[in-house]
This record gives C-alpha cells, structure tokens and sequence, in this order.
C-alpha cells in the first residue's frame, strides 16, 4: 500500500480524533515503519490494517464505518493532485466505467508498486452501472465512497447498493444509478 494513503489516513484522524488518538493508535499498533510514512513509500497492508482496527476500538466507529469516512477525504486528495484525470470525463458513470482499464492503470505509472482492486463491469447503460469489486483488502466501503464522491464532483445525485458476493468483502457487487431513474 502507498504511503499516500497512511499519511492522508493519519492526517484524517488527527483532524477529526485529536493528536492523542492518533499518537495512541500509532504507538499500539506494532508498525514495522514505526509509524513514518513518506507519500512515496511502499508499505505493508497490514500496518493499515491494525491502524484501523485501533482506531475503531477507540472511537466504538466500525471498520467499515471509518473506511467509509476515510474513502471521503482520500476523494479531496484526488481531486486535488489529478485534475487531469477527472477532466477527462463528462460524467460520473464515465469515470466509474473506466477506474479498471484506465484509471488505475494510470495510477500503476504514477505509484509504483500500488496495491489495486479489480472491477469487472457486468452491465452498463446511460444511467446506471454494475460492478464487481475484487480486492483482498476488503475496502468496498472506501470504493463506496468514492463513488459518491465522484457523483458529486460531477454535481450528481447518486444511489449506490452493494452486496457482499462474499462474505469477507473480498468480492462486492456494486449497484449505482443515477438518482432519479428507477432500480432495474
Ligand atoms: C483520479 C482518480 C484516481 C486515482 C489517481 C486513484 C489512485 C489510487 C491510489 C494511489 C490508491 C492506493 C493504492 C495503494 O495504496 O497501493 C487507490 C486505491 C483504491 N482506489 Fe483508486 N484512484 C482514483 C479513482 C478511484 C475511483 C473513482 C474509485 C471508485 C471506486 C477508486 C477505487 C479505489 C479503491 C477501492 C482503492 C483501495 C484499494 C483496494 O480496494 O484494494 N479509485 N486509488
């Protein structure tokens, strides 16, 4: 996993939990870098992995709930550091369309050695897209995220199901419609 993505992570939760929590999750969590992160870095997932769960021991929000949150304030950073990228599209479904064999693939030049979900379009048409989201690090919660995010920075209404193909979230079928058109 990049370093972009701990040092954004830290930055949200001193932001919104205080310096404390953050020194304290840091401190128990057994971090092989000692908790230093360069935005260039390669770290381990699992260094994310036991920041969450700290976090969430300390703040009673579930894992899922703080991926959520963190899917959010990751979106700013992208919308800031790769206008290039969003310009590139006219609207939120044709972004979303095109994370897999674009976007990411983009992402693999700029951010050696990230760590990738796969999505696999199953249906798309003018106002709704279905996904499947693969990923060993389960962040279907932080792709939910983002995917509103993207509706709103094409000021769009969005409406997002997701359903848990398996049970550890590894494999998730997204759902997303453009709000105001009927669920097919
Ligand atoms: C400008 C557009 C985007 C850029 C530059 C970008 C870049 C990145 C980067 C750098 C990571 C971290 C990789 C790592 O830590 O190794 C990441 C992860 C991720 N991205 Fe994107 N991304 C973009 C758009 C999106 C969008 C619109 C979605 C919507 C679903 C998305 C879904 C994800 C997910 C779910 C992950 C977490 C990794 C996982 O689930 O396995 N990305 N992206």
């Amino acid at each position: 996993m990049k370093g972009i993505v701990f040092t954004e992570f830290l930055e949200m939760v001193e932001r919104e939990f205080g310096f404390e929590v953050l020194d304290e999750i840091i401190n128990e969590s057994n971090l092989a870098s000692g908790g230093i992160y360069t935005s260039v870095g390669t770290y381990d997932f699992i260094e994310m992995q036991s920041l969450i769960v700290k976090l969430s021991e300390k703040t009673k929000l579930s894992v899922d709930e703080l991926l959520y949150a963190y899917g959010k304030t990751f979106f700013a950073m992208l919308e800031k550091n790769h206008k290039n990228i969003f310009n590139l599209y006219s609207g939120p479904l044709e972004m979303l369309a095109s994370i897999e064999n674009h976007i990411h693939v983009e992402v693999r030049k700029l951010y050696p050695g990230a760590e990738l979900p796969t999505f696999r379009i199953i249906h798309q048409d003018e106002h709704s897209l279905e996904m499947m989201y693969y990923s060993d690090r389960s962040m279907y919660m932080f792709a939910k995220a983002l995917m509103e995010k993207t509706f709103e920075h094409y000021h769009e209404n969005s409406r997002i199901n997701l359903e848990k193909v398996q049970e550890d979230g590894t494999q998730v079928r997204f759902k997303i419609h453009k709000a105001g058109y009927a669920v097919s």
